[in-house]
């Protein structure tokens, strides 16, 4: 399903010298013995998650048909980033189902919350509220807001229309969830926020967003089921992350991720904190960025093909992205373009894909790992998301790296805290 292609890599190295290490990595993560072994639900989860939620997932969705068009999606990190790269992938960014996904919680932008208040105004609303911890500061100052408008809309039936997803028991957002008499789901003790996105914290708003969460969890299942081997040669998914670990030995210490849909920049948005919150510890791992190309090669190019080499390009590449059009012809021609005339633009989008390739990995002499993927469904995004989360488990093992904790993020807090004036 996931093929990649190392051929532009220049990894001058053979990736099979390590099978040995790559075999105990694989153990560890699959029998919970490596660091952070509390944190791995998420590698069986495909098998074992919780097929009643799943189903009061559904049922949810079905009784609120038709009483919505706007669905409040209220968290930060992990806990918004895998729903929002689904529903943007899946849907595309102005998709005309008449439910438009809104997310807040991400934010102290008093302007952008302002906006969002006004725009909602006159829209039937749902909101779902995310948060593991319960008490992340964007995302209880955002839900505290959304809340009141609710209620001063809905009245009493406004808790029929919040969702809170957290812990099962425990927590401030629980404890407000049940004395208000709203619908909880659970983020498991044994999974982190990145990688959750196939608990209810990515299926609910998925689901009221119209986006097939069955499909989508085969897709995770079928990934867990192919690359549920310690094989190298069998297991694209290892391959990749031994490839990350040879060229950070080589001196690359930044890994650009690299879409050409302006819809799938949300996914890199959500590589990044995967990678980058699992692997930047200790004073090790590779800065992970994004570009969207062709766009990005306007403002990013230049450098990417002669300034200075710190480093590589993972290019996700689609097959078959949904809703082709034909560039037409013009009997005038005053742009020049008839060249074009008759040509797909999935057609163009692949010229500048294979040029773009050949410039920076033949030319500029950067390293290129190509991910190719079938098409946008959501049985692919969750075969693919799957796939770079058994990635990232495995890059950051082979470097010695606790891949579920994320200690750095805590500093800015207290700081913060400190300025807030909270106790
Ligand atoms: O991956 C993580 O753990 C973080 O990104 C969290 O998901 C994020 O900080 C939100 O935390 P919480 O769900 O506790 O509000």
């Amino acid at each position: 399903m996931i093929s990649l292609d190392l051929s532009n890599a220049k990894l001058d190295k053979d990736i099979a010298s390590y099978q040995e290490k790559v075999t105990v990595a694989h153990n560890d993560l699959h029998n919970a013995t490596g660091k952070g072994n509390d944190f791995v639900g998420w590698v069986k989860w495909p098998l074992e998650y919780d097929k009643e939620e799943f189903a009061r997932i559904l049922a949810l969705k079905k009784r609120m048909e038709g009483k919505y068009d706007t669905v409040l999606v209220c968290g930060i990190g992990g806990s918004y980033l895998g729903a929002r790269a689904a529903i943007e992938m899946v849907k595309g960014l102005y998709p005309n189902d008449g439910i438009e996904v809104i997310f807040v919680g991400n934010t102290f932008s008093n302007t952008y919350i302002s906006q969002v208040l006004e725009h909602i105004k006159n829209k039937e609303v749902v909101l779902n509220v995310i948060s593991k911890s319960g008490t992340t500061t964007e995302t209880s100052i955002s839900f505290r807001i959304f809340k009141k408008f609710m209620e001063e809309k809905y009245g009493e039936d406004a808790k029929n229309r919040i969702y809170a997803t957290t812990d099962k028991s425990r927590g401030t957002l629980k404890s407000l969830a049940d004395k208000m008499g709203y619908e909880t789901f659970v983020i498991p003790d044994n999974i982190g926020g990145r990688y959750s996105v196939f608990t209810a914290v990515g299926l609910l708003p998925l689901a009221l967003a119209n986006v097939d969460i069955e499909a989508l969890m085969k897709g995770s299942l079928d990934a867990y089921n192919e690359l549920n081997t310690a094989d190298l040669d069998k297991n694209p998914a290892y391959q990749y992350a031994v490839a990350r670990r040879v060229l950070d030995d080589k001196g690359y210490k930044a890994e650009m991720f690299v879409t050409y849909h302006l819809q799938l920049a949300m996914i890199a948005e959500w590589w990044k904190q995967l990678f980058g919150e699992s692997e930047g510890k200790d004073g090790k791992g590779i800065l992970p960025t994004s570009a969207c190309f062709s766009t990005d090669l306007h403002s990013l190019g230049q450098f990417v093909q002669d300034g200075t080499k710190v480093e590589f390009e993972t290019v996700l590449h689609v097959d078959e992205m949904a809703d082709d059009m034909v560039f037409p012809s013009d009997d005038e021609n005053l742009d020049n373009m008839n060249y074009l005339a008759g040509k797909k633009l999935s057609w163009v989008n692949e010229m500048a894909y294979k040029g773009t390739l050949s410039a920076h990995s033949e030319d500029g002499n950067n390293p290129n790992i190509v991910i190719n993927i079938k098409d946008n469904s959501a049985y692919s995004f969750g075969y693919m998301i799957y796939f770079f989360f058994i990635a990232c488990g495995m890059t950051c093992y082979l470097l010695d790296i606790n891949p579920f904790n994320q200690p750095g993020v805590e500093v800015y807090k207290k700081k913060m805290f400190k300025l807030l004036g909270k106790e």
